[in-house]
């Protein structure tokens, strides 16, 4: 779905095409839109806020001096929460109190508190339209940023004709989207798997790595940003679920996490390893605390844990495989030897140690594949997992569909 879990906060002002907006609001929440409406108190007199509560399914805010609302949520936290701001439809009082910086009302104070888009889909008489106090504003909001869409021209619900009438709730919606990028991942079922492994030896004792997670569960957002089904199989970590993954697999050990993803992926079309999975595990887990035996050394027996991706690209039918290969040097032709190796359609290579790598906020990632490479910059892991996503859709399109 092109919108889903987006958050997008409808602002309706006072003008009779208000109505439609409750259509917008149906449209929005079709393509999976979380949408919160603010009303100014003039549209209350054209459309009720029941209409909308009932159509958006979340309580509508009128007031800023709602003090059950506020505690609820806030409207600094409303003002955060938005992805977008769409104001439809913006009357002619409404531009001007935007245009000059007010915050007289709840509406124009989330839009000053807000670093989300501003869309503004103005709708008025059309005489009021060419007003040039109104257009003097228009100009000012433009000039700011705020994107403008509409009005178009035609017959008006006042019995004139011209331009002043508010875009359609599907051109609306189509603006939006186009808003968010292109959907690259669409349609596509992704599992991503994320964070290490912990390979118990004792009740109380394990092996683990020093794996945070993050770049898998960024890698997840992007996906699920770019509108793929996504389901994440996450090792031992502390971090919260992205917004917009529709499944979380918590696991510990490789074998959990073996079986994990095994079975998501049967419905999967693509699988990205971002986890670092413990190659061996303890041969034999102790059911009692090992004890200390003093001056004597201790030996532990280690087994090969079944590594996933190979598991997977010996299936006749599998997903596109993403690998990743933390290496603390030779990267490029250890990543290339692994890509081959564990029969990969990509692998994601970056240096580990020396304060890049694991527990960094940041990575650079090599991309190879058969026939081509590509170089990520040094870069937040979000911007870094935004980039592998829509590269793993640039190569899922040409090797697949
Ligand atoms: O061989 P190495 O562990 O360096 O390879 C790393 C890549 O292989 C990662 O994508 C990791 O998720 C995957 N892997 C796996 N199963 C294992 C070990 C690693 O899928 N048992």
């Amino acid at each position: 779905m092109q919108l889903a879990h987006r958050r997008i906060l409808l602002g309706v002002s006072g003008g009779i095409a208000a109505y439609k907006s409750c259509e917008l609001v149906r449209r929005l929440r079709d393509l999976g839109a979380e949408v919160r409406v603010v009303m100014t108190e003039g549209a209350t007199h054209f459309v009720s806020p029941t209409t909308f509560q009932a159509l958006s399914g979340e309580s509508v805010r009128v007031s800023l001096w709602d003090e059950q609302a506020e505690m609820a949520m806030g409207h600094i936290e409303l003002a955060r929460w938005a992805e977008r701001i769409i104001i439809a439809p913006a009357s002619a009082d409404l531009m001007a109190r935007l245009a000059h910086g007010f915050a007289n009302d709840l509406l124009t104070t989330l839009c000053l508190a807000s670093p989300a888009p501003l869309y503004v889909a103005p709708a008025m008489n059309q005489q009021m339209w060419a007003h040039p106090a109104v257009q003097e504003n228009v100009d000012i909001l433009r000039r700011r940023g705020v994107h403008l869409l509409g009005p178009a021209s035609g017959d008006q619900a006042c019995g004139d004709i011209g331009s002043g009438r508010m875009l359609e709730p599907l051109e609306l919606r189509e603006a939006l989207v186009a808003s968010f990028g292109s959907a690259v991942l669409h349609g596509l079922k992704v599992v991503v798997s994320a964070g290490p492994t912990y390979e118990d030896i004792d009740p109380v004792r394990f092996i683990g790595n020093r794996s945070s997670g993050r770049m898998g569960f960024a890698v997840a957002e992007a996906a699920a940003q770019a509108g793929a089904e996504v389901t994440l199989v996450a090792g031992p970590v502390g971090l919260a679920t992205p917004p917009g993954v529709v499944r979380r697999v918590d696991v510990r050990t490789a074998a959990d996490m073996h079986a994990a993803v095994l079975a998501a992926a049967a419905k999967a079309d693509i699988y990205v390893g971002a986890a670092a999975v413990g190659d061996y595990r303890p041969s034999v887990v102790a059911s009692h605390k090992l004890k200390k035996h003093d001056g004597a050394g201790l030996i532990l027996e280690l087994a090969e844990n079944p590594d996933i991706l190979t598991s997977l690209s010996a299936q006749t039918v599998h997903p596109f495989l993403v690998g990743f290969a933390a290496e603390t040097h030779d990267v490029a032709s250890y990543a290339q030897d692994k890509l081959q190796r564990k029969g990969l359609d990509m692998i994601a290579a970056n240096q580990v140690g020396d304060g890049l790598g694991f527990e960094a906020a940041d990575n650079a990632l090599h991309l190879y594949w058969a026939g081509g490479s590509v170089e990520l910059p040094r870069a937040s892991k979000t911007v870094l997992a935004h980039q592998l996503v829509a590269q793993v859709a640039q190569r899922y399109k040409a090797v697949r569909q």
